[in-house]
C-alpha cells in the first residue's frame, strides 16, 4: 500500500491549521460588513455544469477536470472552481425571486494541474458572488470587499491591482474576429499551444508565457478599440469611482482570464512574491452565465482567492506569526497530572473546571511521575495541577509553574464531599487570574 497523499494535495497540520481557519475567520468577518451570507454547496456537480460555462477551449475543462461516471451513468465533476455551483445552485434552489443576494464561500477545489509551489490539484478558495447587482458600482464595490480582506490579513503592500474589461459579448465578438485574422496573419511565429488557441479562443493567445508570443501580441489589435459606447462607459464608470475611492490600479490589455464566462470588469490582485503563481485573488463580472445555465438574466460580479497562496504569501511576509498571535487568545496552556489510579477522576475534575474557564488542559494518564511531567511540557503546558492520593485525602490540588518550579498548594473549602466540580471550580477562581497573567 503507498502512503502517500495523491499528487498535487497536502496535509496540512497544526500551525498552519490555525492559519487556515483564521484567514476563513477574519475573511468572513469583513465580507459580513458587506452583506454576504455563506453558501455551502456540494464539491461536486454534474459535469456539464463547468463544462458548459468555463469554456470548452478553457484549460480547466480541456485537460483539468476530475471527471468520472458515478453508478448511476451520470458524469460527474469535483468542482474546479467556485462561479458555477453556486450559479446553478441559485438556479435549482428557485432563488431567482430573492435578488439581489451577496454569497461568501470557502472550500476545496480541484484541477489536475501540474503541481509545483502555489499550484495544487486540490487548493482552497474562498470566494464571494454578488448576484443582481448591474451597476459598475457593484464592481467597484466588490473589488473594495477584496481589498479590505487584503488589507485586514496585512497583504495590501505585496499585491497590485490589475483591471481589464472583457466587454460586452458583442464587443468580444467583433474583437475575436479582427484578433483571429491578425494572429493568423503572425501563426507561423506562433507557439504550439497558441497556434492550438488561435481556433479555439484566440483571446488566450494575449496571456501567452511564450517570449514570441508575447512580442507578437505587442501589435496586435486591442479590445479598447471594439467597445461599445455603453461598454466603454461602464469601464470607465468602474475606474473613475475606484480613483475617487482611492485605489490604486493598473490597466492591462492583457488580462483576459482562462474562463469563458466574464464579460465587462475583470481584475487580478497579484504579487511578485510567489513566482509565476503570483495571483492571489481574481475575479469579475458574468452578466451571461446565469441566463446561459437556463435561469433568468441575472447580472453578477464576484471573486476568488487561492487559500494557499494567502498561507503562502504571509509567510513569505513573515505576517503569519503576527496573524497567529492575534489568533492566540494568550492564555497560557495547562496540564493535569493524576498520580494514582485513585486519583483519576479528581485529575478528570480539575481539567473540566480548568476549561470551563477557557484554559487549554490536556489531562496526563500515563507513565510515571517523571515522564508525565516531561510530556505536560512537551505539549506546552505552562502550569500543572498535581493531584495524587494523599492530595485527595486533605482536599488539595497542587499546581506548578514548569519554567519556574514554583509550586503551591490549594486547600478546598467546605465540609463534607470536597470534590466535587463546584468546590474545585470555586478554588480555582481564585487562581484563575494569577494564570491566565502568569503571575506564578
Ligand atoms: P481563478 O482565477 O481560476 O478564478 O481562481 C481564483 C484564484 O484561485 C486564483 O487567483 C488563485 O489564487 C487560486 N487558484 C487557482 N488555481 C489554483 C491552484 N491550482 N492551486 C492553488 N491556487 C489556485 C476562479 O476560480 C473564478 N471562479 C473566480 C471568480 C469568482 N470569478 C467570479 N467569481
Amino acid at each position: 500500500m503507498k502512503t502517500q497523499a495523491v499528487r498535487g494535495m497536502q496535509d496540512i497540520f497544526y500551525p498552519d491549521t490555525d492559519l487556515f481557519r483564521f484567514i476563513n475567520q477574519v475573511t468572513f468577518e469583513v465580507v459580513s460588513l458587506y452583506g454576504c451570507r455563506e453558501i455551502v454547496t456540494p464539491i461536486m456537480e454534474l459535469t456539464e455544469v463547468f463544462s458548459r460555462t468555463l469554456g470548452e477551449s478553457s484549460d480547466i475543462v480541456h485537460k483539468e477536470m476530475y471527471s468520472f461516471t458515478d453508478r448511476g451513468g451520470d458524469s460527474i465533476t469535483l468542482r474546479p472552481e467556485g462561479t458555477a455551483g453556486i450559479a446553478r445552485s441559485f438556479i435549482s434552489e428557485g432563488l431567482t425571486q430573492d435578488l439581489p443576494l451577496k454569497f461568501y464561500y470557502f472550500g476545496p477545489m480541484f484541477r489536475y494541474e501540474r503541481p509545483q509551489k502555489g499550484r495544487y490539484r486540490q487548493f482552497h478558495q474562498l470566494g464571494v458572488e454578488m448576484l443582481g447587482f448591474d451597476s459598475f458600482a457593484s464592481d467597484v464595490e466588490c473589488i473594495l470587499l477584496a481589498r479590505d480582506v487584503l488589507k485586514r490579513l496585512g497583504l495590501l503592500a505585496d499585491v497590485r491591482l490589475e483591471m481589464n474589461t472583457l466587454g460586452a459579448p458583442e464587443d468580444r465578438a467583433k474583437y475575436r474576429e479582427s484578433l483571429q485574422a491578425y494572429f493568423m496573419s503572425r501563426k507561423n511565429d506562433l507557439s504550439e499551444i497558441s497556434q492550438i488557441r488561435l481556433e479555439t479562443n484566440p483571446l488566450r493567445i494575449l496571456d501567452s508565457k511564450d517570449k514570441k508570443d508575447q512580442e507578437i501580441v505587442q501589435e496586435a489589435p486591442v479590445l479598447g478599440d471594439f467597445l461599445s459606447p455603453e461598454s466603454r462607459d461602464f469601464f470607465t464608470g468602474v475606474q473613475n469611482l475606484l480613483a475617487r475611492s482611492g485605489v490604486e490600479f493598473h490597466l492591462n490589455s492583457r488580462l483576459v482570464r482562462g474562463l469563458d464566462y466574464y464579460s465587462h470588469t475583470v481584475f487580478e490582485f497579484v504579487t511578485d512574491r510567489l513566482g509565476s503563481q503570483g495571483a492571489v485573488l481574481a475575479g469579475g463580472r458574468y452578466d451571461a452565465l446565469i441566463e446561459q445555465m437556463g435561469g433568468p438574466k441575472t447580472r453578477a460580479v464576484g471573486w476568488a482567492s487561492g487559500v494557499e497562496r494567502l498561507m503562502l504569501l504571509l509567510k513569505e511576509t513573515g505576517l503569519d506569526q503576527v496573524l497567529l498571535k492575534e489568533f492566540a487568545k494568550g492564555l497560557p496552556n495547562l496540564a493535569v497530572i493524576s498520580l494514582d489510579e485513585q486519583s483519576l477522576w479528581h485529575g478528570c475534575l480539575v481539567s473540566e473546571a480548568l476549561r470551563s474557564f477557557g484554559f487549554q488542559t490536556d489531562t496526563i494518564f500515563q507513565g510515571n511521575f517523571s515522564k508525565k511531567l516531561k510530556k505536560a511540557d512537551r505539549l506546552g503546558a505552562q502550569y500543572v495541577f498535581i493531584v495524587g492520593q494523599s492530595e485527595v485525602e486533605k482536599g488539595l490540588i497542587a499546581v506548578k509553574n514548569l519554567k519556574s518550579g514554583l509550586q503551591k498548594s490549594l486547600q478546598l473549602k467546605g465540609g463534607g464531599d470536597l470534590w466535587s466540580l463546584a468546590g474545585v471550580r470555586a478554588v480555582l477562581a481564585e487562581v484563575q487570574r494569577d494564570l491566565a497573567s502568569a503571575q506564578f
